[in-house]
């Protein structure tokens, strides 16, 4: 089957599960006052309009097929609003809505003090697999200045309409994932979107818009330090928001599916023993090593987790 005929197969089986709901999630997260295709150092003024932009559309400003080099500052193809949805604006799980009101604050990742400078660079560094942008730069001043608009447009904005439309909260299952399981949920109920091999569905060919529907694992995703390589922490996303438009897993297939995306190759970050100083404070899912206590490298990555967290709990005790 020729390229094009593969991804109108795909469209066509994404119209049998909610093309209409995609197509309005995308055009509001892609909704602005800038027009799509400016070059992105013409706009580069710090404005909050700059940082949606840099939100929604990451790859095509800061990522690696840029035609200047200097910008590029990213090696996923990933946009932020591939995990935070709506250029950060949705409610629910990874809203960005009031983001920049929780920093500065203590990290137990870095056990230092945490600027929204840093938080933005912790998912440069890890969810988007890049390098971290300056402090001063246009692009890190346009983001947190975007941040700024959303907790404003928030504080303004009536209680009901800052409710998420989401499942009940994802809850830890008392087993550990089961991969195969997870592989029939992927089948079942993410490749129509994501691609059978999981690496999504490229806005254009030469992939400097990045992706449609974003890629799950391999070269092009997150890295093995994002917080979404925690099993618990893309269990929660994924039973919050996907499939998108008709978020309907529960428990057991979110923690399967999340657990074989997890099982997945994707790229690998240095020094990851570096963190968290205080090992206590590591979270129980975090898939690297060194911990505090004695459970296998597989548990923590894999569960079950709630022997885990009790062996936590009484130590705090
Ligand atoms: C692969 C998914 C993913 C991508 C891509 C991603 N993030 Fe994140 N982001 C997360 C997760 C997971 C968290 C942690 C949420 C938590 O602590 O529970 C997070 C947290 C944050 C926070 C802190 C939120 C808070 O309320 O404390 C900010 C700010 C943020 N991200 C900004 C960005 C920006 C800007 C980009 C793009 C440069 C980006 N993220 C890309 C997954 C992602
Ligand atoms: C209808 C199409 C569709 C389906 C089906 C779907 N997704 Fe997604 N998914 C998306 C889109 C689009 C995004 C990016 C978010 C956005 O643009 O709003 C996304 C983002 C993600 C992300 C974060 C970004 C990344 O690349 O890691 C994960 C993880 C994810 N989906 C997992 C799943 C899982 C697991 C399933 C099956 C249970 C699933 N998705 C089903 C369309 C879909």
């Amino acid at each position: 089957m020729s390229k094009a005929a593969e991804s109108r197969t795909i469209w066509l089986a994404c119209a049998g599960i909610g093309v209409i709901a995609i197509l309005a999630t995308l055009a509001w997260g892609r909704r602005g006052a800038i027009p799509d295709r400016e070059p992105a150092r013409d706009s580069a003024v710090v404005t909050e309009e700059y940082g949606k932009r840099l939100i929604a559309q990451t790859t095509e400003i800061l990522g690696p097929d840029v035609a200047d080099p200097r910008m590029r500052c990213t090696n996923s193809r990933l946009a932020c609003a591939s995990c935070h949805t709506g250029a950060g604006m949705e409610p629910g799980n990874l809203s960005l809505a009031t983001a920049i009101t929780r920093y500065p604050r203590l990290s137990p990742r870095s056990n230092g003090n945490e600027t929204i400078e840093d938080r933005i660079n912790g998912c440069m560094t890890r969810s988007m697999n890049g390098r971290a942008l300056a402090d001063d730069s246009l692009e890190m001043r346009a983001m947190v200045a975007y941040l700024g608009f959303l907790a404003r447009q928030d504080a303004a904005t009536a209680a009901s309409l800052r409710k998420a439309h989401e499942p009940p909260a994802f809850k830890t299952p008392d087993r550990a994932a089961n991969l195969e399981a997870g592989e029939h949920v992927f089948a079942r109920r993410c490749a129509a979107c994501h691609g059978r091999d999981g690496q999504g569905l490229p806005a254009s060919p030469d992939l400097v818009q990045g992706y449609v529907f974003p890629p799950l694992w391999g070269p092009n995703s997150f890295n093995d330090g994002a917080g979404l390589h925690r099993v618990l922490t893309a269990a929660r996303f994924v039973k919050a928001k996907m499939p998108l438009g008709k978020p309907d897993l529960n428990d057991d297939e979110a923690f399967d599916v999340a657990a074989f995306l997890n099982s997945k190759p994707r790229p690998e970050m240095a020094d990851l023993d570096r963190d968290y100083p205080d090992r206590t404070k590591k979270p129980v899912d975090t898939s690297y090593p060194p911990y505090a206590d004695s459970f296998s490298l597989e548990q923590h990555r894999f569960g079950p987790f709630p022997p885990i967290e009790a062996w936590y709990k009484k130590l705090r005790k």
